[in-house]
């Protein structure tokens, strides 16, 4: 019995990461292996915005060795906006800040391999990015080229600002990211990379993104810009679980960058923000200043059982709500998003409970409210924050004054059937009937 509980699952979700990637394969070719996971790793934006030079690279890449990240399974230093001179060179190229950036782009990839790292840079779809400097329209392939085969960068942020008028472009939002993709695929297939490109789309606008993403990248932004406040946690929380279903083994909604470290969100917060996106499976870009970080930020970015979850490689899908909570299921809130979620993982069945109230609380649910557990049994419960075994859940499980906008995490495992005589027959009274046909839910 219990194989069928743990391999179904499995099983069905694998066939299902499967298919994405044949199709996405198809279109693009870049799903082969490369990014089966979240990317872990670092990006400059959120605390140094444009004030990066190469010797704040290499010192963010030495801090990740020294603070344990890396070891952590962060590997990817990630530069974005403002790396470049404001003009092409007279071939067309593009070229690094002449100043920050002196020791050229190949020798600071050089530098980030060397310390165990991969290392990404930005780029956008338009005329220019979001900063003003210049964008990839009419130049994919010649900046493919300067980037991936000749500096060595490994992952590309592709951004959003600065689209060409619709009598020029005639594209779709889907279809301004095409040219890139192919570039990136062709670099891929003429043997001018060890190994293909991740391609990041930065689509925060309206476009649906979540339908197509698969299509052309290993993820996609969903929400626009993320800032240090619990509102907009809250917020893209909220919008993220409407489209949960998007994310797998072949592309994940990207829920923008870590923003633990920065601004004033309190520790339960912070821990909330790690956790969503860990369990949602975004990708895990820390942005704070490492030579400053607190060894409060530092264990929340390090909580290994989160981040296994997170880099689970056999079972790709994210979380998803199975109750709003204090909201009508489906009520989109972004002050108060969905309050209990669980999804299925290599080790367990993964449950997220976030208080969104401004005051403590007791959260209770059902083990089988969730899809992914099975009535009759009782399950083993790992707090994943208190790294602590803590007994046995028996038909459903109550949390205890989780703190205002805290989150509690569990892994639950099957151990056995739960004990003879308990009452009611089904936890759950949904069309739950004895075999003469008595209905115990009237
Ligand atoms: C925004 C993007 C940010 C950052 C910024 C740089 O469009 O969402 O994450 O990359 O551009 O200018």
């Amino acid at each position: 019995m219990r194989r069928i509980f743990v391999v179904g699952p499995r099983l069905a979700s694998f066939s299902i990461g499967l298919i994405g990637a044949i199709l996405s394969r198809g279109v693009h070719g870049l799903s082969n292996g490369v990014a089966k996971v979240p990317v872990l790793g670092y990006n400059t934006w959120n605390f140094f915005q444009c004030n990066i030079d190469q010797d704040l690279i290499i010192d963010t890449a030495n801090l990740m060795v020294s603070l344990g990240l890396q070891d952590a399974g962060y590997n990817y230093v990630n530069i974005d906006d403002c790396w470049a001179e404001k003009n092409r060179s007279s071939t067309g190229e593009l070229q690094p800040d002449s100043v920050r950036f002196s020791r050229g782009m190949k020798n600071l990839t050089d530098q980030v391999h060397a310390l165990g790292f991969k290392a990404g840079i930005y780029g956008d779809s338009g005329w220019f990015t979001c900063a003003g400097y210049p964008g990839s329209f009419e130049h994919e392939d010649q900046d493919a080229q300067t980037l991936f085969a000749d500096w060595g960068f490994d992952y590309l942020k592709y951004d959003n600002c600065a689209i060409p008028f619709d009598t020029i472009i005639q594209q779709g939002t889907m279809g301004k990211y095409v040219p890139m993709s192919n570039a990136l695929q062709n670099l891929a297939t003429n043997g001018s990379l060890s190994e293909p490109v991740v391609f990041s789309l930065c689509q925060w606008g309206w476009s649906q993104v979540w339908l197509w993403g698969a299509r052309l990248g290993h993820s996609w932004r969903t929400t626009g810009d993320i800032s240090s406040q619990w509102s907009s946690i809250a917020s893209i929380i909220n919008f993220n679980s409407f489209i949960t279903q998007a994310t797998g083994f072949y592309g994940r909604n990207d829920m923008d960058m870590l923003q633990l470290g920065n601004g004033n969100m309190t520790f339960d917060e912070a821990k909330t923000h790690f956790t969503a996106w860990a369990l949602m499976k975004s990708p895990l870009l820390i942005g704070t200043n490492l030579s400053a970080i607190t060894n409060e930020t530092l264990s929340i970015l390090t909580n290994k059982e989160i981040l296994a979850i997170n880099q689970d490689s056999v079972e790709p899908d994210a979380v998803s709500p199975f109750r709003w909570g204090i909201n009508p299921d489906w009520t989109s809130n972004s002050s108060f998003p969905a309050q209990y979620w669980s999804g299925p993982s290599e080790n367990g069945t993964v449950f997220m409970l976030i208080n969104t109230l401004d005051t403590p609380s007791d959260m209770f649910f059902n083990l089988t409210e969730s899809p992914w557990i099975r009535a009759g049994r009782q399950y083993s419960v790992r707090d994943l924050w208190a790294h602590t075994d803590n007994g046995t859940a028996v038909r459903n499980f109550t949390a205890t004054s989780v703190p205002s906008h805290g989150v509690v995490a569990l892994l639950l495992n099957d151990s056995g059937e739960e004990p003879l005589g308990i009452y009611p027959q089904c936890a759950v009274w949904f069309s739950c009937s004895s075999e003469n046909g008595t209905y115990v839910d009237g």
